[in-house]
């Protein structure tokens, strides 16, 4: 039985089950001294996330060269651990001030604030320390420039956050939502075509692909936002609009919302045609970001 034989849930599954099993070998035990720092970044790293970046960058990595390129796993893992601390300090009180993540109390609620913050730091060091494992320097540059702050993660919190204070444009929106979500999503497909010896044809099919899905994922997100309930998202549902985020549904309300996440989907689906059959699983999972409800 091979990846490609399975349902797509069966894939998820197992995919999230290596990850899983990775990041697991990765991460310092909860008994390494000092004990508490370790139990933080285990705490929000085993908390049931849906894995969608370093999945990408895996299937990204099997669509270019048809199978799992030695090492890959140090090229995916990094993603969630950035992706993770990412949120940790998302919801700290100083930003978006959240209780609940991934089902379960905040980082901060459970471990205090200071801790929190040093989970969040602890994981973004690690996810360095073991990129640098692969010995590939360009990785390292692709995942700290999408992390960063000139139109990266960072840069995209920043324009999140001082957006509380601004009038919603399509402009600034767009500028939020492509820095804040979309670079460490389009980074993700790209490490994984990059550590996979893609062409730069590959490579920039892989890249407009990552974009659209990258833009799609965050207006989705806005979108479960306004019409989920906290218990299917794991997550405080209406938060957005209680702390007047420039988001799509606030700026182009639902409906329209809901149609750009489509265009966006099209557009990436349009993206994949040089590979054929081989990025079947990457249009499933198009799909399953603009059709998923958490
Ligand atoms: C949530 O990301 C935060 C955003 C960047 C929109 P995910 O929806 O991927 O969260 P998890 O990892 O599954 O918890
Ligand atoms: C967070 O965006 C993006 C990050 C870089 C973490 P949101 O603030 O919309 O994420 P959620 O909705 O809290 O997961
Ligand atoms: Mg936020
Ligand atoms: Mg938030
Ligand atoms: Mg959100």
């Amino acid at each position: 039985m091979t990846l490609s034989d399975l349902s797509l849930k069966e894939y998820l599954a197992e995919q999230c089950r290596r990850i899983d099993a990775e990041l697991d070998r990765l991460v310092p035990v909860e008994s390494e001294p000092p004990e508490t720092i370790h139990k933080a970044m285990r705490y929000s790293l085993f908390a049931g996330g849906k894995r969608i970046r370093p999945i990408l960058c895996l299937e990204a990595g099997l669509t270019v060269a048809g199978r799992d390129v030695e090492g890959i796993f140090l090229a995916a893992c990094p993603l969630e651990m950035i992706h993770t601390y990412s949120l940790i300090h998302d919801d700290l009180p100083a930003l978006d001030n959240d209780d609940l993540r991934r089902g379960r109390p905040t980082s901060h609620v459970v471990f205090g604030e200071a801790m929190a913050i040093l989970a969040g730091d602890a994981l973004l060091t690690y996810a360095f320390d073991v990129l640098g494992r692969t010995g590939n320097a360009r990785l390292v540059v692709e995942l700290a420039s999408a992390s960063g702050t000139v139109g990266g993660m960072i840069a995209g919190q920043v324009h999140d956050i001082e957006g509380e204070q601004q009038a919603p444009t399509a402009e600034l929106l767009e500028r939020i939502h492509r820095a804040k979500t979309g670079a460490l999503l389009k980074c993700s497909l790209r490490m994984g075509a990059i550590h996979s010896g893609a062409s730069e044809e590959q490579l920039a099919a892989i890249s407009a692909y990552g974009e659209r899905i990258g833009l799609a994922f965050q207006i989705v997100d806005d979108i479960l936002d306004v019409t989920q309930t906290s218990e299917q998202l794991g997550k405080t549902a209406g938060k957005d609009a209680a702390q007047q985020k420039i988001t799509f549904p606030a700026v182009y309300g639902l409906t329209r919302s809901q149609e750009m996440a489509e265009e966006q989907r099209r557009e990436a689906h349009a993206a994949l045609e040089m590979f054929g059959e081989r990025a079947r699983r990457l249009h499933e999972l198009a799909d399953l970001i603009v059709d998923r409800n958490s």
